[in-house]
């Protein structure tokens, strides 16, 4: 399978490069549009890309709401030094945020880049994204292996839930910005569109993480006070010469997972008692179907600008990322978000080994969803 490297789509031959198995122009874009015909798209992704700035970055009694007027800075308190000194450019302060460790402050400039950009008509330009995230020195990453069970981690298991999510939404903050800043010198290619979804996609993620971290503090813990996985960095750096790759891995099959996933761990924070977690989880779980939709519709944009079928192409990308699927699907979410079953749903094909393994890195919530298999070995605590 020839690579689909962004790269080759710089490259003074784009038809030749990238060796498409199709012989004419002509007959890609015929068959791209009848399997597009397949594709429909989220229904509120036009509404999502037209909302105003979302100020609601507080948990109240009732769900989220603006914070209180007189405690809303002018500016920025922190990081008013580094904006100061003048990224003026999305892709500039993208940099900013991931080279930014403090998870709350990450969240704080995350929100900030993105009113700039919409506010001030900053231009994409041009950054380079740090070989990884700045993180705080808690929580310790780790493998997955030694994640502590719930009964070992210290915290009760809403909380227990509830700061895997943290981490997960924290990750996400990085890797919506990463897209944007690494891909940002094929800006010409990939249109102006692109950076705005997913700066706003890194946005919603740095709301998300502040409820969450809101939410343990009520329940009076804090992100960092258990170890956490260090797998999701792992997907993004595995994708990051490739921009069809990163969509694929990342919106969706990372991001996917979230829609299979979140509607399970709602019910379990029901189960538990603790409903005001749960509210918080379902609102987040609800707006994730936006970023999985942006993903697809980016996915689609980007195969027929190279002349490819979607759908073969994203399951090529999947084999040659060493990225597999595993259920169970949330199939009306996923048909909400716009992703074709046939692109996920191996059911109807024979070809499937039903003992693939799982790979374990894939999973956007493999945590959470492991704790399912609480009793199993995967989850006995390190020694
Ligand atoms: C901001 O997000 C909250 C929480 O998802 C939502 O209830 C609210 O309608 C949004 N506000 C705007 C202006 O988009
Ligand atoms: C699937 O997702 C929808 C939200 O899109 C949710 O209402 C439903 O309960 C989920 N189904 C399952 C089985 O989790
Ligand atoms: C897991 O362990 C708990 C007790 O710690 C037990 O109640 C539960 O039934 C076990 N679940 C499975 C699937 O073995």
């Amino acid at each position: 399978m020839h690579l689909l490297r962004l790269r080759a789509m710089l490259s003074t031959s784009l038809r030749c490069t990238w060796c498409s198995p199709l012989p004419s122009h002509r007959l890609t874009t015929k068959l791209f549009s009848s399997s597009s015909l397949k594709y429909s798209p989220w229904s509120g992704l036009q509404t999502w890309r037209d909302s105003p700035l979302n100020e609601s970055r507080i948990w109240g009694p009732n769900g989220p709401e603006p914070p209180p007027l007189l405690s809303q800075p002018s500016s920025i308190e922190i990081g008013d030094a580094p904006m100061a000194l003048g990224p003026s450019s999305l892709a500039e302060l993208g940099a900013m945020v991931l080279s930014t460790s403090d998870p709350l402050t990450k969240s704080k400039i995350s929100h900030i880049a993105y009113s700039k950009w919409r506010l001030e008509n900053l231009p994409v330009g041009v950054a380079e994204p740090p070989g990884r995230p700045a993180r705080p020195p808690k929580p310790q990453l780790v493998s997955p292996k030694e994640i502590p069970a719930p009964k070992n981690s210290g915290l009760p298991l809403n909380a227990y839930m509830l700061h895997n999510l943290a981490h997960v939404e924290l990750n996400a903050i990085d890797l919506a910005w990463d897209t944007v800043v690494r891909f940002s010198p094929y800006c010409e290619i990939l249109g102006e569109g692109f950076f705005a979804d997913f700066a706003h996609v890194a946005d919603d993620e740095s709301r998300h993480f502040a409820w969450c971290s809101q939410r343990l503090n009520e329940l009076g813990f804090k992100y960092g006070d258990m170890p956490a996985h260090n797998l999701l960095w792992r997907e993004c750096e595995k994708s990051s010469d490739n921009v069809a790759a990163r969509l694929a891995v990342i919106p969706l099959v990372q991001e996917a997972r979230g829609l299979d996933a979140g509607p399970r761990l709602v019910q379990k924070l029901i189960g538990f008692g603790d409903c005001r977690t749960s509210n918080i989880v379902a609102r987040i779980a609800d707006e994730e179907v936006a970023h999985v939709a942006v993903g697809v519709h980016w996915f689609f944009s980007v195969c027929q600008q190279m002349g490819r079928a979607p759908c073969s192409t994203f399951k090529d990308l999947l084999k040659e990322y060493n990225v597999e699927l595993k259920g169970p699907f949330n199939y009306s979410a996923r048909d909400e978000a716009g992703i074709p079953r046939d692109w996920y749903d191996m059911s109807s094909t024979n070809t499937q080994d039903k003992n693939e393994k799982l790979s374990e890195v894939y999973e956007r919530l493999a945590c959470i969803i492991s704790m399912e298999n609480e009793n199993s070995s995967l989850n006995k605590p390190p020694g």
